[in-house]
């Protein structure tokens, strides 16, 4: 949601602030905009509603505002309409301080108030200028430094927020505030950086510092000082960020995505070696004793979207492998509904950013209740990953394409190695399926890459499914949890419309929807439950459906019953999902491709979401 980018040092500052917020447009991109100083000289500030195409080609990619000093913002609406007026930096009419905002201030309204009565002036509807003029107020106020203007303006503010600002006083310097939503900093060769995310300044420096929740930072030239809400100094350590900069490039694919979900094999053999020890499993690095592992009583599983979508595959899995009952939520539900939690409970939040507001939420209202918590996350040093008890760091690399695929399959590795491990400390499997389990998860990455070897078919099929109106994924127990992620992926970047109903359940209302040819997914890859969901696959057929089965090599049969077949290879039934959300994965993109659509960054969507 938003990005936000930084940069002071020797080099100009336009051409990297563009560079970064380029790698950061998938947090948003109806608007962007760069504040930048050129020494002593008045900040100059450009904005550009659209893309940030736009906003490079009005600046002559950075080339026609020199200054080695500025901050960008790329915008995803919360206040206010996406123009010009709207986009990011916002400053004080005299030009004192000018800032760029991710996150959003909740008591906008009650403050704008004030500062009218003040006699500010508004030009936007945001909650960004509110807070850029508060900051200016309190500057004035107390005549003190950016530092005391900016933690007075935090004591006032709710919500959250990564604040970058100049000061017409400071040149060549950007200071920095943070609550609850993401931002790091860098430094390198006597230059510095801020930007929301890794991959915005990965090209230029990997080793970062992270700013803590109501913290402040005074960024110069190669050199940052932090300080607490009263406005002390506090000593931070870099950590160096492995991945590197390639990683975040699309390396000759078309689009993110299909980079992507071509790098699932290595993401989740990555994620299974990271813990494979000579042929076990070895959680003990990030806390999991066999003794804690014993005191389990149950499992919530709290995570939005796709993320969520996991959980309900580990649910069945853990369940039905661990013996241990679980539950799975929505964490903006999770959040809100006073959660009744076991104290010998653990709560998974599973979240690839690390700073999905509600998870992140969730994750606090659960340390609240004393209840030990687990963070299965992707992005290292975020926000819930530095929050939770334990942490299982999934190691699909940096992740562009605002769908998720390869941090999906990751999480559902991790998910597996946690039920194995847990079933066998809970001794509710014996050492030989322990092995057997660890050996089938070693074969995942291979049968992986024989399903994209045969992607060509499912772009045929895909490229006759363009004018469809609606499509319903449908399953019964892990396949319809694949389902539930097989349509996401289909309406998020197709717009086609498209649900997930448990098979057994479309005939109590849906199935009046499905009319001479729609679409109907069948996700077939449990064995116990093939034939039930084959009957309620022939339900549809007779009332006109078009029906594609998703099932394994060998049952061949369903060719009696389906239009078109995809097959993925055979693994044990708990692990399935991995396979056959791939040609879901494919078969979304490839609809979104023939449709002529924005594959990476769909329309009202952003990667990460920082909002509730
Ligand atoms: C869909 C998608 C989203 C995310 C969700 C949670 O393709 O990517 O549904 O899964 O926004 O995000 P994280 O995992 O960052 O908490």
């Amino acid at each position: 949601m938003c990005g936000i980018v930084g940069f002071t040092g020797k080099h100009q500052a336009a051409p990297i602030l563009l560079d970064g917020l380029s790698r950061l447009e998938y947090r948003g991109y109806d608007s962007a905009g760069i504040a930048i100083r050129d020494g002593e000289k008045e900040t100059e500030v450009i904005k550009a509603k659209g893309r940030l195409k736009i906003l490079a080609e009005k600046t002559d990619h950075g080339a026609s505002v020199p200054g080695t000093c500025g901050i960008g913002h790329t915008r995803w609406a919360t206040h206010g309409e996406p123009s010009t007026a709207n986009a990011h930096p916002h400053r004080s009419d005299d030009g004192n301080v000018t800032a760029v905002h991710n996150g959003i201030i909740e008591n906008y309204q009650e403050l704008k108030e004030k500062l009218l009565r003040k006699g500010y002036v508004f030009h936007s509807s945001t909650d960004t200028e509110v807070a850029v003029k508060l900051v200016d107020y309190y500057y004035k106020k107390y005549e003190g430094t950016p530092v005391d203007a900016i933690n007075h303006a935090m004591v006032r503010i709710r919500g959250s927020y990564a604040l970058a600002l100049m000061f017409k006083d400071y040149p060549e310097e950007i200071f920095a505030a943070r609550k609850d939503s993401p931002m790091i900093l860098g430094t390198e060769n006597g230059e510095s950086y801020i930007a929301s995310d890794v991959p915005a300044i990965l090209k230029y420096t990997r080793n970062v510092y992270y700013i803590g929740n109501m913290e402040m930072a005074r960024v110069k030239k190669g050199e940052i000082t932090f300080y607490n809400l009263d406005g002390e100094e506090i000593e931070k350590q870099s950590r160096v960020i492995e991945w590197d900069a390639e990683a975040a490039e699309k390396a000759g694919y078309e689009h993110f995505m299909m980079k992507e979900i071509h790098e699932q094999p290595k993401a989740v053999e990555d994620t299974l070696n990271s813990v494979l020890q000579d042929g076990s499993l070895n959680l003990e690095e990030m806390g999991f004793t066999e003794e804690i592992i014993n005191n389990i009583s149950c499992i919530y599983i709290v995570a939005c979207g796709s993320a969520w979508h996991v959980g309900m595959t580990a649910q069945y899995v853990i369940e039905d492998m661990a013996g241990i009952p679980v539950r799975v939520e929505v964490a903006s539900e999770f959040r809100y509904r006073k959660p009744l939690l076991d104290k010998n409970g653990l709560v998974i939040i599973i979240s690839q950013s690390g700073e999905t507001a509600d998870s992140l939420a969730a994750l606090r209202e659960a340390k609240e209740k004393g209840v030990r918590t687990l963070a299965v996350v992707n992005v290292v040093g975020s926000s819930i990953a530095r929050e939770a008890d334990h942490v299982f760091y999934t190691l699909a690399g940096p992740e562009i394409s605002v769908a998720t695929t390869k941090a999906y399959s990751t999480q559902l590795m991790a998910s597996y190695i946690l039920a194995i491990q847990f079933a066998f400390a809970k001794k509710h499997i014996t050492e030989e399926q322990y092995k057997d389990y660890i050996q089938e998860l070693e074969t995942i990455p291979g049968k992986i890459k024989r399903i994209l070897e045969d992607k060509e078919r499912l772009q045929w099929f895909a490229a006759k499914q363009v004018n469809a109106r609606d499509v319903f994924f449908i399953g019964r127990g892990i396949d319809y949890a694949v389902s539930l992620e097989g349509s996401l992926k289909m309406k998020e970047i197709s717009y086609i419309h498209s649900e997930a109903y448990p098979a057994g359940e479309l005939k109590h209302g849906t199935i009046s929807l499905i009319e001479n040819g729609t679409l109907v997914i069948g996700v077939l890859t449990q064995p116990e439950l093939f034939e039930k969901t084959v009957s309620n696959m022939v339900e549809c057929k007779s009332r006109g459906a078009y029906l594609m089965g998703l099932t394994g090599f060998g049952n061949y049969n369903i060719e009696d019953t389906v239009d078109f077949t995809v097959y993925i290879p055979g693994t044990d039934p708990h692990f399935t999902a991995s396979l056959a959300v791939v040609p879901l994965q494919l078969l979304g993109y490839y609809v979104s491709v023939a449709r002529g659509l924005d594959v990476d960054k769909p329309r009202n969507l952003a990667k990460s979401v920082t909002v509730e």
